[in-house]
């Protein structure tokens, strides 16, 4: 009895680290499929500029890279550090620089949708342009691998 007692109580151990490991898997998957889309959208809009489109659809892009950014810290919790992840270390130690850069991020993302509903080509090409290799780049640099 004793003996089934403790078997029992090891299965509910396993199961439950497997579970844990699952649902840091899951949020992995979940932030790099969201990160796939923004990259998605920041080439449509490259190719906007490129073509010299009107502008003012990309404002609802925009608008989803808004609401995407607003959630995005609380999809690094704790232990997810480890999987299919390039996030570094720091994101954990540096929780309030990481913080900083996202913030900084979604204030560019206001700027980029203001000239995008503005329909001004030249306010919004030079807004994308800043974005990526400033406000994207600045948290990629010290936080993401390679
Ligand atoms: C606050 C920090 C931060 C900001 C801002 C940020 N990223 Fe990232 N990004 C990361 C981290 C961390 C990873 C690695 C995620 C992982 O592998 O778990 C990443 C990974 C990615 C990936 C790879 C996804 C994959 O696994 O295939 C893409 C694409 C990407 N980012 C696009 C962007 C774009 C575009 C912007 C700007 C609009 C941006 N990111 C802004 C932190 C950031």
């Amino acid at each position: 009895m004793r003996m089934r007692m403790r078997i029992w109580v090891a299965a509910l151990g396993i199961v439950a680290l497997a579970g844990t490991a699952l649902a840091q898997g899951d949020v992995i998957a979940q932030r790099r499929e969201g990160l796939k889309r923004m990259g998605g959208h920041m080439d449509a809009m490259k190719g906007l500029v490129a073509s010299r489109g009107d502008t003012r659809p990309a404002a609802a892009r925009v608008d989803d890279m808004i609401a995407w950014y607003r959630g995005f810290p609380a999809l690094f919790p704790a232990g997810s550090d480890r999987g299919d992840t390039k996030a570094l270390p720091a994101v954990w130690t540096d929780r309030a620089g990481f913080e900083t850069a996202n913030a900084n991020l979604l204030r560019q993302l206001d700027v980029l949708k203001s000239a995008a509903a503005s329909g001004d080509q030249a306010a919004f090409a030079a807004a994308y342009q800043a974005t990526g290799p400033q406000f994207c780049g600045g948290c990629h640099r010290p936080f993401r691998a390679r």
